[in-house]
This record gives structure tokens, C-alpha cells and sequence, in this order.
């Protein structure tokens, strides 16, 4: 084992982080990079460093993981979601499960909920939003968004689904009644099943090709038949077609029926 396994290794046992299922040279670049920064010597000091200190160990993670995220990220798929996609899967079911993994600081769940709101309002539907990052979570969970994060969001939104608070932009209660958020690692945890609509959309960025192929197959099990993966705009599943999944539209993954 190298310097640099024995860091993950550590990473796992002091702080049930596990970064196994990582490109290593992007992580091995960041880690390096940020130990530079802080003048920290050796992967043994630094977690020393991390386990001393909460707010090392939270500058870690957020070098680490990107947590960017937007309402209606990349607008055109969202309308290809509202248009074709939801109404297909209603035709089967006037229920849907949704699942939203990987959704940060709560953007894209709530995006999903104002949309149901919004365009299919008899349509009874529970979305699940899950990270592995707590500290994004509870700002999802929070709902509170500044005037910078909301911009670009259409006005009919906003007037309908936040309460505004000096310049903070607050969800609305009987929207995040709507969410269940739940810490959950993708490439640790086992996965619920029997979800209509699985949105992983910007989160497998470091993921190795393998961990990537091993997600995709596992999402596939946990959609119903008929179920669609919908990706990130610059996320095309190489093995698609050997998981199973036939295309619906570009970036959704149909589970055949
Ligand atoms: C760039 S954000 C994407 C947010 C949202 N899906 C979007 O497209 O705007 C990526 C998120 O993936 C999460 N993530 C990365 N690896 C993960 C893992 N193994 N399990 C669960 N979440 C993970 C990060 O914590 C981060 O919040």
C-alpha cells in the first residue's frame, strides 16, 4: 500500500469517508493542492490535522466535492422532463416515486417539486434527495436561498413556492413537506427500488469508469420497468446498452417495460 492508499484507508477508518471509487490522479491533485495551501506536510499530518479540527477536516470535504448546483439546471432537459418524459410515465401510473441522488444544496429536488406543482398538479408524487454530504443537506433541508441563487429562476416560481425574508429566499413549508432528505453514499450504501424517475445529474465527475458502470447498473435496478435515468449534460452512459436501457431522449435512460 502507497502514501496515498494508506490516506484513503485512514480517511475511511477515522471518518467513514470513503473515497475508494475515485479517479485517484484528480483526487491525488486536489488533496495535494490543498495541503500546499494549508502547509501541511505528509498524509499522516494532515489527518491529524483533520481529527484536531472540524473546520480543516470541513475545508477537505469542500475541496473535495463540488456541490454547485442550480434550479433548472440546464433549462432545455427540464422542459424535455416537463413535456415528453413525465407525461409517458403518467400514462402508466398516476403515481410517480422520484429520487434525486446526489442533490447537494436542495436545487434540484425542489425544482422537481415545483414542476409537479406547477404542470401536474392531480398527480400524487414523493421525491427522495440524497447526498453523502451532510453539511449540503441541511442547507437543502433549510431551503433558504440567497437573491444570487434564485436568479434566472422564472418569477412565477418564485412569487409562488418561496417566502422572501429581508434578501433570503425561503421555501415554502408545503413544498418541502413534498422531500424526504436522507444522507446516502452512492457508491457504499445499498439503493431503494421501485422509483419511477431517477435523477443523477453532475455527481459522477471523479467516479472511475468502473464505478461509474457498477451505478448505472444499480440505478437500473432500482427503477420500475419503464422507469427513466435522466444524466448531467455532459453525462452519456458508455454501457447503456449493456446494462439494458434503451434512450428516451438525449440524457434519459429508459428501463424497458
Ligand atoms: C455538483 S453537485 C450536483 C448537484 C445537482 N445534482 C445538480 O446537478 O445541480 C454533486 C453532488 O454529488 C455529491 N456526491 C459526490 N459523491 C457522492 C457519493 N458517493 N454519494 C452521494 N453523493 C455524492 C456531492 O456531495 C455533491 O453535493
Amino acid at each position: 500500500m502507497d502514501a496515498y492508499e494508506k490516506f484513503i484507508s485512514d480517511l475511511k477508518r477515522v471518518f467513514d469517508l470513503d473515497l475508494t471509487g475515485y479517479k485517484r490522479p484528480q483526487m491525488e491533485r486536489r488533496i495535494n493542492s490543498l495541503m500546499r495551501v494549508l502547509k501541511i506536510e505528509g498524509y499522516d499530518a494532515f489527518i491529524n490535522e483533520m481529527k484536531g479540527e472540524q473546520a480543516i477536516f470541513n475545508r477537505f470535504l469542500d475541496h473535495l466535492t463540488i456541490n454547485v448546483s442550480e434550479f433548472f439546471r440546464n433549462q432545455a432537459q427540464w422542459d424535455v422532463l416537463r413535456e415528453k418524459i413525465i407525461p409517458d410515465l403518467l400514462t402508466k401510473s398516476n403515481e410517480l416515486r422520484i429520487w434525486s441522488a446526489g442533490c447537494s444544496t436542495g436545487q434540484e429536488p425542489y425544482s422537481l417539486a415545483m414542476l409537479m406543482e406547477e404542470h401536474f398538479p392531480r398527480v400524487n408524487y414523493s421525491i427522495l434527495a440524497s447526498d453523502f454530504d451532510i453539511r449540503v443537506l441541511d442547507k437543502a433541508k433549510a431551503g433558504k436561498y440567497t437573491e444570487r441563487e434564485v436568479a434566472g429562476m422564472e418569477s412565477k416560481y418564485l412569487t409562488k413556492y418561496f417566502s422572501k425574508n429581508n434578501e433570503e429566499y425561503n421555501v415554502l413549508e408545503s413544498l418541502k413537506r413534498k422531500i424526504t432528505f436522507k444522507k446516502h453514499n452512492l457508491i457504499t450504501e445499498r439503493f431503494e427500488s421501485g422509483f419511477d424517475l431517477i435523477l443523477c445529474r453532475n455527481v459522477v465527475i471523479y467516479f472511475t469508469e468502473e464505478t461509474k458502470a457498477e451505478l448505472y447498473k444499480n440505478f437500473f435496478n432500482s427503477l420500475k420497468p419503464g422507469g427513466i435515468l435522466f444524466t448531467g449534460s455532459t453525462e452519456q452512459i458508455i454501457t447503456a446498452r449493456e446494462i439494458g436501457y434503451s434512450s428516451a431522449a438525449i440524457f434519459f435512460y429508459q428501463k424497458p417495460m
